[in-house]
């Protein structure tokens, strides 16, 4: 057997066509959808992805604000940063990219953002809300572009058995929520480094979602013929046979497509996704924006 593909750059692609239509739409009524990026210290693959949510801010008209600071930055700094931006009007989305240096307290920080622009949805009043069941509001932009995607592949996940591997508060947890809500209605596991016997509770599910950050960690015969396997995993390998000399590689080893009966590959699958849902935060935290005003 040879997985079908889970195509997230597909997927994102409709997405952003729908979105560029409820750009002009904003446009129209005075709103310019606003999104900030905060970029602290130089690590290179944070950078990339950086540029890449700015430049599909770009394509899709929407206004972007990139700001990048050294890693030596205090926190209070950073704090003064997000007091600012919290008031200013036109803004609607505020990002810090992960991971902070060390000297920062990542989850205090995200605290300070104001709920109505956390359009990475990782503030305690937007994930209460998904703990809640209440899936309309700011979600994770991962793990609700995973649901995108297997929504948009018409996998259907009532009564399946889900093994999300790994708890982050970035994908981990929020996915297996997603997953569990009522109109995904998977059965889910919740695995991670403690788990005893990982291969076997693998083995059992129709869909296993991997959000370890281990390269290639999934083998084949962790796999159940004909399941659905997201890979979630974006590891930078060393390659001594590419000019740059590493490789991207997911958490999912590529053997894994004889056996799956659908696969997301690494890059083009949960990446693309994952940006597509951030442009869709803040679109519509920019028309929450314009509903507050009457318009
Ligand atoms: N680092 C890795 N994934 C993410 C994400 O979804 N949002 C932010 N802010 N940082 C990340």
């Amino acid at each position: 057997m040879t997985a079908q593909r889970l195509d997230g750059k597909a997927c994102a692609a409709e997405v952003e066509a729908d979105l560029t239509l409820r750009v002009a739409a904003l446009k129209k009524s005075g709103i310019e959808p606003h999104l900030a990026v905060i970029i602290v210290g130089d690590d290179p693959a944070s950078h990339v992805y950086v540029n890449s949510k700015v430049k599909t801010c770009e394509r899709l008209g929407i206004r972007s604000t990139h700001i990048a600071l050294p890693a030596s930055t205090e926190e209070a700094v950073l704090r003064d940063h997000i007091a600012t931006m919290n008031h200013q009007a036109d803004l609607h989305g505020i990002l810090i990219q992960s991971p902070l240096p060390s000297h920062m307290d990542e989850e205090a920080l995200t605290d300070l953002i104001h709920p109505s622009k956390d359009v990475d949805g990782f503030h305690p009043q937007n994930l209460g809300r998904l703990v809640q069941g209440r899936t309309d509001g700011m979600l994770p932009c991962t793990p609700s572009g995973v649901m995108r995607m297997l929504d948009w592949a018409g996998l259907e996940l009532t009564g399946k058995r889900a093994v999300v591997l790994g708890r982050s508060r970035i994908v981990g947890m929020p996915a297996a929520l997603l997953l569990a809500a009522k109109g995904a209605d998977a059965t889910v596991t919740v695995a991670h480094s403690r788990t005893q016997d990982l291969q076997a509770l693998a083995a059992q599910a129709d869909v296993i979602v991997a959000a370890v950050g281990r390269p290639e960690m999934v083998k084949a015969d962790w796999v159940k013929p004909g399941a659905v396997v997201v890979d979630v995993g974006i590891n930078r390998v060393d390659d001594p046979t590419r000019d740059r000399g590493w490789r991207l590689a997911g958490d999912v080893s590529p053997e894994v497509e004889d056996v799956a009966g659908w696969l997301s590959p690494v890059p083009g699958g949960v990446g693309p996704m994952t940006i597509a849902m951030l442009m869709e935060n803040t679109v519509r935290a920019a028309e929450h924006r314009r509903s507050e005003q009457g318009e």
